[in-house]
């Protein structure tokens, strides 16, 4: 009985140091040391490119119903207010000086409510741009993955 407990004991510590050796020290994905302090992560600045110029080439939506990525700075149009919505100023309608921008789409503008001046009225849900249109910063991404997109609009 005796001898039975202490086999068992030791084959419990057997399998404990065992299992611990083929265990690899775990390797943070960032490259710190585990029990370092956290570093704030670079700070990347955003697209400075001025919009309305035609000059900013479009950037390919990678899924269905995606809302496009912005592909010029937002700075001068930020935040968004209720007196004052920078980004209309453009994309209510489809050309600026003579050149063609991309006006918002029909799901944007209300289907029963009209500006005083008659013109189509923003739908609400729309009014905020900047919780679904991002403008982008030149980030390469941390990990490596095969993500393809659907580029078809
Ligand atoms: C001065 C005019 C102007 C203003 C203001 C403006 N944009 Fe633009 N936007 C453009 C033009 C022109 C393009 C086409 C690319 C270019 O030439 O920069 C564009 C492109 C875009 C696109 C890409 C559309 C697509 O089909 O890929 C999005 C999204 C967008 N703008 C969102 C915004 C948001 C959100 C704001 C406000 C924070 C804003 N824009 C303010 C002129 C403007
Ligand atoms: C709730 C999310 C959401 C908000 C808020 C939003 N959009 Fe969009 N936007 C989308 C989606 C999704 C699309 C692509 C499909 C479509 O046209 O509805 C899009 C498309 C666009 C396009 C390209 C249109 C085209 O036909 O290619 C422009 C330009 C645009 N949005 C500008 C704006 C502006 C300016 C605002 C703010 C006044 C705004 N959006 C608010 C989701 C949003």
């Amino acid at each position: 009985m005796k001898k039975t407990v202490v086999g068992l004991t030791l084959a419990t510590l057997f399998a404990t140091v065992i299992g611990c050796a083929a265990t690899s020290t775990p390797v943070s994905m960032r490259g710190d040391a585990i029990d370092s302090a956290d570093r704030a992560p670079e700070v990347k600045t955003y697209s400075e490119k001025t919009p309305g110029v035609g000059e900013q080439k479009l950037i390919s939506r990678t899924f269905l119903t995606q809302p496009p990525l912005v592909p010029h700075s937002i700075e001068k149009y930020v935040p968004i207010t209720f007196e004052d919505n920078g980004c209309l100023e453009c994309h209510i309608t489809d050309e600026l000086r003579g050149k063609k921008l991309p006006k918002m789409g029909a799901s944007h503008f209300s289907k029963t409510v009209k500006a005083e001046d008659g013109s189509p009225a923003v739908e609400m849900s729309r009014y905020q741009c900047d919780t679904c249109h991002v403008p982008q910063v030149d980030a390469k991404p941390l990990v490596e993955n095969a993500f393809v997109g659907v580029t078809k609009k």
